[in-house]
């Protein structure tokens, strides 16, 4: 990573920031996730399919496993929904290792990097506590200013706490700061946080974007510069 925005001033400085979702954004993992929370599903014998699987999309982990446990939720002691939420992630990060560079979606890279050269700031914000394995394993690391997550941001999307953070450590005000994100919690988040966003996928998931866009490839850096004033 270039640096975590701790060298920054405090004080706001006028460049404008992209903050990109991971999951559903740079790369592709809900089949990932599809395929660890049925394998958890089909030990408890519950219902899961992959259109349950969509309405998890930018949600934490413990909110996930509510939705996965739906109305038996509240039957299991805490201590088992602790253990049943490190299963789903172990299976999770055996999928995740087996991850190249190859999984960037087309055109991440050369997006990120135009954005760069335009002289934007560029920063993961994403609900999952995966994202430094999924970005090792992408290998864009060298492409961040900041990676803000789960870890540091308890409250998931579609709480703004993450993209406020992820602006504080780069030292830019939110109004200056744009949001990619292809969840409808992430969109909601971002908004959440008074910033400008880009919603990747079905308009029906992401109508309450700023502007939409079918998938990321479509993106360009002065698009999403223009939407930023100046
Ligand atoms: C989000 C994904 O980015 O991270 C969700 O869209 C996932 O599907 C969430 O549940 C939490 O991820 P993790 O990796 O911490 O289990
Ligand atoms: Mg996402």
């Amino acid at each position: 990573m270039v640096s975590d925005g701790s060298s920054h001033p405090a004080s706001k400085c006028d460049r404008v920031a992209l903050l990109f979702d991971l999951d559903g954004v740079l790369t592709d993992t809900s089949e990932l996730h599809y395929l660890s929370w049925k394998g958890l599903a089909d030990e408890l014998g519950l219902p899961f399919d992959r259109s349950a699987n969509d309405a998890l999309r930018g949600l934490g982990r413990r909110e996930s496993l509510a939705l996965v446990l739906g109305e038996r939720s509240d039957r299991f002691p805490e201590q088992k929904k602790v253990e049943m939420a490190a299963r789903k992630n172990a299976a999770y990060l055996e999928r995740v290792a087996r991850m190249t560079p190859a999984d960037l979606l087309p055109g991440v890279r050369a997006l990120m990097q135009g954005l760069r050269e335009r002289g934007a700031l560029v920063a993961v914000a994403s609900s999952s506590k995966n994202s430094e394995a999924v970005v090792d394993r992408l290998g864009v690391h060298d492409l961040l200013d900041a990676l803000v997550d789960g870890n540091d941001a308890p409250r998931s999307k579609p709480d703004p706490q993450v993209f406020l953070l992820a602006a504080e450590r780069l030292g830019v005000s939110p109004r200056r700061c744009v949001v990619v994100e292809d969840a409808a919690s992430g969109v909601a988040a971002a908004r959440a946080a008074r910033m400008k966003v880009v919603g990747v996928g079905p308009p029906e998931r992401v109508s309450a974007a700023d502007r939409t866009v079918a998938t990321v490839a479509e993106l360009t850096p002065d698009m999403l510069l223009a939407l930023v004033e100046p």
